[in-house]
């Protein structure tokens, strides 16, 4: 469902990306791990079609992210990092004007807002001006319009920085109730949301992949040194308690 292939991002002379590859299949739900600046958001905005590589490739469902980005990310849901949004729209005018831009046509726009708004359980935040709403519920917001034209890959760039713990676990329910009928990737900071909701975790420093496996690896090398110093180089937020990301 999505491949990067080698790919490369440089800011200048900084090597943001370096030769990042890996595919992703209907049913996993990739969370991508790594410290500020390692490149993860250059990553997915390369994959959402929003940036592009100086080297290697990207596809989604077999359409390159570059050539045929109307076709790919017409198959793709992007939470850009910050989940931006409209100020003045309200959720639920956000939600159809994307799905308006996307062409769909106006019972499919009402039918896909309303079950947007019911997933994301924006409640009555659904008519209220995004400007004026909380930064969880702006969160939900924005993730309503990734989701609404349900695609077939979700690229979420951090969907559950900044809420709180009853909120991070509806994200992750929801993303957990979508994950086996989409390829999903997340980033994250919270190591402690790979096992709960990624059946395979990627760790990226200075844009390489640093390990590539299953959440089970990963918790078993974090006990061994190898990893749990990469965590410490790589100055991993890694709160021990639920509490303590409150
Ligand atoms: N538009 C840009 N212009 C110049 N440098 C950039 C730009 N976007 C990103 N960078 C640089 O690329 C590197 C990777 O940034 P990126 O945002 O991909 O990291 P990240 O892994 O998402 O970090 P964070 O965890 O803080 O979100 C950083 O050094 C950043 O300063
Ligand atoms: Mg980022």
């Amino acid at each position: 469902m999505l491949v990067a292939d080698r790919l490369i991002k440089n800011f200048g002379s900084h090597r943001a990306v370096d030769d990042i590859s890996f595919t992703l299949e209907r049913g996993e739900v990739l969370g991508f791990l790594g410290p500020n600046g390692a490149g993860k958001t250059t990553t997915m905005r390369m994959l959402a079609g929003c940036l592009e590589p100086d080297g290697g490739s990207a596809s989604i469902a077999g359409y390159d992210c570059v050539a045929q980005r109307l076709e790919a990310q017409s198959r793709l849901g992007f939470l850009p990092e910050g989940a931006p949004a409209y100020p003045a729209m309200t959720p639920r005018g956000f939600v159809r004007f994307g799905l308006r831009a996307r062409g769909f046509a106006a019972d499919a726009v009402n039918r896909a807002t309303g079950l947007a708004i019911e997933r994301t359980r924006l409640g009555e935040a659904a008519d209220q001006p995004i400007g004026t709403l909380s930064k969880g519920f702006k969160r939900r917001a924005a993730l309503a319009a990734a989701i609404a034209h349900d695609p077939a890959v979700l690229v979420l760039d951090e969907p559950t920085d900044g809420l709180d713990p009853n909120q991070k676990d509806g994200v992750r329910n929801l993303i957990r109730e979508m994950a086996h009928e989409k390829a999903i990737i997340i980033s994250t900071h919270i190591l402690e949301e790979v096992p709960a909701v990624c059946s395979r975790a990627m760790i990226v420093a200075r844009g390489k992949i640093l390990f590539d496996g299953s959440p089970k690896t990963l918790a078993e090398q974090g006990q061994d040194h190898t990893v749990e110093s990469a965590f410490r180089d790589l100055t991993l937020e890694r709160p021990q308690t639920r509490e303590s990301v409150v």
